[in-house]
């Protein structure tokens, strides 16, 4: 099995390099999925009370022999729950579509500022926390405002933001906010859905310079600057083979080349956290 390197948060708490995405991974299969990469040496899993998979997650942690306490189970809590009250429900069905006493990393999915109840979800995980039922608490798609102002309102400050990032869009302003305020980065689409981007002429040499995919090429990008991936692979021979680009080594020049495919409209579609509202 691959050694990971791991990155660390604010408060101590720590993520591996690489986890897996389960958006899609859904039923009999999903959960299968999810034990087949925890037997491949995963201990990161991502999830979301909207993928609908959060019981074939647990389905899936429950049927592997890795103990429990070594698998970080995340989800994220969707937008119509973030009223107080609904925030408080929803973080206790997560916990029992899941099937686990306690989650380990839960998120708020998107911070949906027009509708302007962030806060008050961000304020539900916090006593969520205080009551031993959430590990550790963080957001997604959340901007500086954003992060700025749910720490001004509670005193607490996320250990992960998980965002959109691959070469197309490599949010150089938002890492640098994040690594002053020892915040975790999260990648989401890691791979830009492995399409376009793996066909990208400097992805495919710099994979043939090392003489691994042009996948693994992307994810060795992401371990190369620290920031957490979470691909999602159905079949064990990619889950096999993108946690082993946690071992690669990428030069400077090489990260750069990656770097430099970025680009203003670089998000996969409309995704832009001032505007996208994620029911
Ligand atoms: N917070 C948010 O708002 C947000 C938004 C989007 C996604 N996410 C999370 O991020 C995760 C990852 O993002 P994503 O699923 O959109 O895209 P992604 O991880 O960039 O790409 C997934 C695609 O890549 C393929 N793939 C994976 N490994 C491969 C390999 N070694 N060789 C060739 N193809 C490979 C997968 O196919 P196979 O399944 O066939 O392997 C799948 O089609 C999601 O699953 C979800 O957990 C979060």
């Amino acid at each position: 099995m691959p050694t990971v390197p791991t990155f660390t948060a604010h408060n101590g708490f720590a993520l591996p390099a690489i986890g897996l995405g389960t958006y899609a991974l859904n039923g009999d299969e999903g959960a299968a999925a999810v034990t087949s990469a925890l037997g491949a040496g995963y201990r990161l899993l991502d999830s979301a009370f909207n993928y609908e998979n959060e019981g074939s997650v647990g389905r899936g942690v429950a049927a592997s022999d890795v103990p429990r306490g070594e698998i970080i189970v995340t989800t994220k809590l969707p937008g119509r729950h973030h009223p107080t009250a609904k925030a408080r429900a929803s973080i206790e069905e997560s916990r029992s579509r899941l099937g686990l006493d306690i989650t380990d990393l839960h998120l708020i999915h998107w911070p949906n500022p027009s509708q302007d109840e962030y806060v008050q979800a961000w304020a539900a995980l916090v006593e969520a926390q205080e009551r031993g039922v959430v590990r550790q608490i963080g957001v997604s798609n959340f901007l500086p405002e954003h992060l700025e102002r749910i720490e001004r309102e509670t005193g607490v400050r996320p250990v992960v933001n998980q965002i959109e990032l691959h070469p197309y869009f490599p949010q150089e302003e938002q890492l640098a906010y994040h690594r002053e305020h020892g915040i975790l980065t999260e990648a989401w689409s890691p791979l830009g859905r492995a399409k376009a981007l793996v066909e990208e002429p400097v992805v495919v040499e710099v994979a043939a310079a090392h003489g691994i995919t042009p996948v693994q090429a992307v994810l060795a990008w992401h371990v190369a600057r620290e920031t957490v991936s979470i691909p999602k692979a159905s079949s064990l021979e990619h889950q096999v083979s993108n946690l082993a680009a946690a071992e690669i080594v990428l030069d400077d020049s090489e990260v750069e080349a990656l770097t430099a495919l970025g680009r203003a409209d670089g998000r996969l579609f409309d995704a832009d956290p001032r505007t996208h509202e994620e029911s």
